[in-house]
C-alpha cells in the first residue's frame, strides 16, 4: 500500500466518520474523548485495564464528573461506546488514541511504564493504514524515541502504513466553561502526512487545531503550559507569605493587581499543589533535561516553594491555636474539603491529604466534609466525610478551608466557627470577626 492510498482511504473515513477508533485509558481523559468522538458519530471503543473502573462505566457510572450516566447510558444504547479490558479490541480500528496514565516514580523520575505498555499492545496489533495518536502527557522525545521503535520493530513503516503523533489533552476535569470540544488541539505529526491525518481527526471534535512541526513540539507545547502554571502558583504562594509578613491579604492585592487589561494573569495562593498534571508534569521536563546536561531551575524552585506549602499551612492553624490560648495537641479541626481543587473528587496528591497528614502528627483531632470525597485514607489511618452542620462547625477548634468547594457556606462557616483558616481565600469578602479568620 503506498502513503497516498493509505491516507486517502483513512481521510475518508475520518471525514464521514465511518473510521472506528480504540481510545485506550478510560480516565478523566480517554472517556471524555471517547464520548466526544462517539457523539460526533464513530463507532468507539473503551480499553481499560482496571476491570473494575471497566464494570462501572459498563452500568453507567462515570469517574469524571463531566460525563453524567445518562450520556454513559445513551451512547451505549446506540452502539457507538462500548468498554472492555480486552485489547483484542484495538483490531480493526482505524484509529487508536492513548491516554494513560504518565505518574511519577518515588525519585520523582518519569514512570513512563504505563505509556510503553499501551504501545506495545497497539504495535503488536498493528495494521497498514491505521493512525496512532498519544495523548498522555510525556517528556519530550517520548513519540519519536519509544514508540516510533515500537512500531518499526513491528514492520511499520511511519508515515507511509502507519500514521503517528502526538496531541496533548488540555482539559480541565469539572471547569464548567471549557469543556473538551471548546479547547482547540495542538498536533504534532512524525511526518506531514501524520500531522494531517491527526488534525483532521480532531477538526471533527474540538474547534480549533494548531499543527506543529514535529512531536516534540506539541510534547513540548503542553509541558510548558503546565510549567507555567506551576511557576506561577508558586509566585502566588511565595507572594502570599509575603503578604502575610506585611499584614496584607494577598488576595486583595492579586485582585487588583487583575484590575490591568493586560500583561497579567492572575493566579492565587493555596495549600500546595495537587492533581495528576501540574505537580507531575514539570518533572518529566526537568528530567529530559538533566540527561541534557541541564538544570531546570524554575521547576525547581516552583517545586521547593509548592512543596512546603502544607506544611506552612499546619503552622498557620498551630500559630493561629496558640494565639488563643489553645495548642494543636488534642484540637479538633475540621478540614473543609480534600480534593486537590474546586467542585471535583479528585485527592490524587492534594496537599489537603498532606496537611490533614501533618495535624495528625502533631496530635490534632482531625475529621474533614467534602461532598465530592466519601472517604480518604490519612497515615494509617480511614476518615469518612462528616456533614457540615451548624453543630460540626462550632464543635471544631479550628475549622479549615482546604479545597474551596462553591458548596459550602463560607458566611455560615465564618459565623458559626469559633476560628477559622482559610487556605484558599474562600472567605474572602464575606463578613466575618477578624479576628475569628486567618487568611493565606
Ligand atoms: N486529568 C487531567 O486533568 C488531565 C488533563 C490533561 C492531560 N492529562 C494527562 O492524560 C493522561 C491520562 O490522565 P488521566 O487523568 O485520564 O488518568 P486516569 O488515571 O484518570 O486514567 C487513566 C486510565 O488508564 C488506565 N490504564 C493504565 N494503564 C493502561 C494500559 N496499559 N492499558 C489500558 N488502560 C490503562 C487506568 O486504569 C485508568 O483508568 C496523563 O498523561 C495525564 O497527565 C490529564
Amino acid at each position: 500500500m503506498s502513503s497516498n492510498d493509505a491516507s486517502v482511504r483513512l481521510a475518508a473515513a475520518i471525514n464521514d466518520r465511518t473510521a472506528r477508533v480504540a481510545v485506550i485509558g478510560q480516565g478523566y481523559v480517554g472517556l471524555p474523548l471517547a464520548v466526544e468522538l462517539a457523539r460526533a458519530g464513530f463507532r468507539v471503543v473503551g480499553i481499560d485495564t482496571d476491570a473494575d473502573r471497566v464494570a462501572a462505566i459498563t452500568i453507567g457510572q462515570s469517574p469524571t464528573p463531566d460525563i453524567p450516566s445518562d450520556t454513559l447510558h445513551a451512547l451505549a444504547h446506540s452502539g457507538r461506546y462500548r468498554i472492555t479490558t480486552d485489547f483484542a479490541a484495538i483490531d480493526g480500528n482505524d484509529v487508536v488514541i492513548i491516554c494513560v496514565p504518565t505518574p511519577l516514580r518515588k525519585s520523582k523520575d518519569p514512570d513512563i511504564s504505563f505509556v510503553a505498555a499501551a504501545a506495545s499492545e497497539v504495535a503488536g496489533r498493528f495494521h497498514p493504514g491505521q493512525l496512532v495518536v498519544l495523548e498522555s502527557t510525556t517528556y519530550p522525545g517520548t513519540t519519536q524515541e519509544l514508540l516510533v521503535p515500537l512500531f518499526e520493530a513491528r514492520g511499520a513503516r511511519v508515515g507511509v502504513d502507519l500514521f503517528l503523533a502526538f496531541s496533548p489533552e488540555r482539559i480541565d476535569p469539572g471547569n464548567p466553561k471549557y469543556k473538551m470540544k471548546d479547547i482547540p488541539k495542538i498536533v504534532g505529526g512524525v511526518t506531514e502526512t501524520c500531522t494531517r491525518l491527526g488534525a483532521l481527526l480532531y477538526r471533527q471534535l474540538v474547534a480549533g487545531v494548531r499543527e506543529v512541526s514535529s512531536p516534540m513540539v506539541a510534547e513540548l507545547a503542553k509541558l510548558y503550559e503546565n510549567v507555567f502554571r506551576n511557576v506561577n502558583i508558586a509566585l502566588a504562594n511565595e507572594f502570599a507569605i509575603m503578604c502575610r509578613r506585611l499584614g496584607v491579604n494577598s488576595r486583595e492585592v492579586i485582585d487588583a493587581a487583575a484590575t490591568k487589561p493586560f500583561g497579567f494573569l492572575p493566579f492565587y495562593p493555596g495549600p500546595g499543589i495537587g492533581g495528576h498534571c501540574i505537580a507531575v508534569d514539570p518533572f518529566y521536563l526537568s528530567w529530559k533535561m538533566r540527561l541534557n546536561g541541564y538544570e531546570a531551575r524554575f521547576v525547581h524552585l516552583a517545586d521547593e516553594i509548592n512543596a512546603a506549602m502544607p506544611h506552612y499551612v499546619v503552622q498557620l492553624i498551630a500559630e493561629a491555636l496558640n494565639e488563643r490560648e489553645r495548642c494543636l495537641k488534642g484540637a479538633r479541626i475540621l478540614a473543609l474539603g480534600v480534593a486537590y481543587k474546586r467542585g471535583v473528587g479528585d485527592t490524587r496528591e492534594s496537599p489537603a491529604l498532606e496537611v490533614l497528614h501533618g495535624l495528625q502528627e502533631r496530635g490534632a483531632l482531625v475529621s474533614y466534609a467534602d461532598p465530592y470525597v466519601p472517604s480518604i485514607v490519612v497515615g494509617d489511618t480511614q476518615l469518612k466525610a462528616v456533614p457540615v452542620s451548624d453543630e460540626t462547625l462550632a464543635a471544631a477548634d479550628c475549622v479549615v478551608v482546604l479545597t474551596d468547594h462553591p458548596d459550602f457556606d463560607y458566611a455560615r462557616v465564618s459565623e458559626l466557627a469559633t476560628l477559622v483558616v482559610d487556605s484558599r481565600n474562600a472567605t474572602w469578602g464575606v463578613s466575618a470577626p477578624a479576628e475569628r479568620v486567618v487568611r493565606l
